[in-house]
């Protein structure tokens, strides 16, 4: 159930919940009806990340919140503290709040990040379920604002909003199994989506891409009963700050190809590795309504990878739009493939920046774990854009080294390269492939194999597909500056 914000300048009778922030020291807020002895009495003592929830059988739900020592509270604390309420309260239906009124936070960024963690961990994907009970039955949150923070936090409350419902669709996107959503489902969804706000867009069937020469995309393709799909969509606001081009790795379904993948339960999750497709689109879903300054280009490479008597084989060659060549060693290895040809189509737009996003190597998820996801470039001033709305969406990345030196682990007999390294740096390499079809523009990669899903429940993340990277596009397109010539 989507959740409903209102702000107010008191609690509205009849919540069900109220959520009292509590810090680790001063005075703790009367209407707990419990004094700092009495909460640390049930283990409760303001520190960041505790929750305790004292019911009443008259009046509403009283819930402290603990966030720590008061000057040191962060936006990411507050999105945290929020989806611990959230989860607190997901058998209410109405709760209200003061959790963004902290002066240690900026209004705007406060409610941004409260909102935020009440919708991010209030989602759960029951669709497919019969028994849809296990969905958080909260359906309105009140934020209590005082005085002057009032004008800014509904600003940031509405930006809240926008950022969890696109991470919301990318996640539904995501946790959606194959055959519900194919490369012309999602092509479709993306119409719909298209035309609900205010995008452009062009939907590449397979024999548009034939024309086109997106050997890369038609090449994973050709196992498929199911045909490919390369979706373009456009935000073009009138005088734009500059152009961004975001691609998103769209495979469908990724059994690894003739190179198949072992059936373990891990496999599950191929069904996600459309993340990077799923977070641009969600992403460009809310320039629009957040009046995003930067024109955005965007395009979601989408098909499946099988095994069949028509699939590309190892030894193949296939040829991108850009005229490049790769001998396929490893059909597994189809992500780069897909993005090749989105590259080359963005860079022939020659856009000020793009970023690639995709859930392309296991060696990323070794490397830097499950909360992590790689970022790999050839322009620093760009990268550090990317870090920069990393750190405010508290969607974590590393960079790795785009290390030429290792370029000679593509080396082909008979192609300009293979389409995989040796056994180590994986993720270095699949990014130094990727380096072969942006040319000069400023380009970031980010590989999101790692973080894509989640396991159990933490936090704002919900069990399941994460979106991420999807609140972290938005951010990064909102405050894009034009980089200095390089
Ligand atoms: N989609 C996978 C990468 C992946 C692995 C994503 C685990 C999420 C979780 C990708 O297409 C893939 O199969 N990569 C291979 C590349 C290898 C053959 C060079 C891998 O990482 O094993
Ligand atoms: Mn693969
Ligand atoms: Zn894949």
């Amino acid at each position: 159930m989507s959740l409903a914000i209102d702000l107010a300048r008191s609690v509205p009778k009849g919540v069900d919940a109220v959520g009292v922030p509590v810090f680790e020291e001063g005075t703790v807020p009367r209407s707990l009806g419990l004094s700092r002895a009495g909460l640390a009495a049930h283990g409760f003592e303001g520190k960041a990340g505790q929750i305790l929830v004292i019911p009443s059988a008259t009046a509403p739900t009283m819930v402290a919140i603990g966030l720590g020592p008061a000057a040191s509270v962060t936006a990411d604390g507050l999105r945290n503290a929020a989806a611990a309420l959230a989860r607190a309260c997901s058998k209410r239906e109405t709760l209200a709040t003061s959790l963004a009124d902290i002066a240690a936070v900026e209004p705007r960024t406060a409610a941004q990040a409260v909102v935020e963690g009440l919708a991010l961990a209030g989602y759960r994907y029951v669709e497919l379920k019969a028994d849809k009970s296990a969905a958080s039955k909260l359906h309105r949150a009140t934020l209590v604002i005082g005085g002057s923070r009032m004008a800014a936090a509904t600003a940031g409350a509405e930006r809240g909003l926008a950022t969890s419902g696109a991470a919301c669709l990318a996640r539904d996107l995501a946790n959606m199994p194959p055959a519900y959503l194919t490369a012309r489902m999602i092509a479709d969804r993306a119409v719909e989506i298209a035309e609900a706000t205010g995008l452009g867009i062009e939907v590449v069937d397979e024999h548009q891409a034939a024309e086109m020469r997106l050997g890369g995309l038609l090449g994973v393709n050709a196992g498929s009963v199911e045909p490919p799909r390369m979706v373009k969509l456009t935000y073009s606001p009138r005088n734009p700050s500059g152009h961004v081009a975001l691609i998103g790795k769209g495979v469908m379904y990724d059994s690894g190809g003739i190179s198949l993948k072992p059936s373990d339960g891990m496999h599950v999750n191929m069904k996600m590795d459309m993340s990077g497709a799923a977070a641009v689109l969600a992403t460009m879903s809310v320039l629009k309504s957040l009046k995003v300054k930067a024109k955005v280009t965007a395009y979601l490479m989408c098909t499946d990878n099988l095994p069949s008597g028509s699939a590309f084989k190892l030894g193949d060659v296939l040829t991108f739009r850009n005229g490049k060549t790769a001998e396929i060693h490893n059909t597994d290895a189809e992500g780069r493939l897909v993005l090749a040809d989105g590259l080359s189509l963005a860079t022939e737009e020659t856009p000020d920046a793009m970023v690639d996003i995709a859930t392309l190597t296991g060696a990323c998820l070794v490397a830097l774990g499950t909360k992590i996801a790689g970022v790999i470039g050839n322009n620093q001033p760009w990268i550090d854009q990317v870090t920069a709305a990393s750190k405010r969406t508290d969607e974590q990345v590393w960079q790795l080294p785009l290390a030429k030196e290792y370029r000679k682990l593509l080396d082909s007999n008979i192609a300009d390269m293979k389409n995989i390294g040796g056994p180590y740096g994986g993720t270095i390499t699949a990014a130094l492939f990727l380096n072969e079809f942006v040319g000069e523009i400023p380009w970031a990669h980010l590989d999101i194999a790692g973080p894509m899903n989640v396991d159990a429940d933490e936090g704002w993340l919900s069990r399941g597909a994460t979106a991420f990277g999807t609140r972290l596009l938005i951010d990064l397109v909102s405050n894009f500056t034009k980089l200095p010539a390089a």
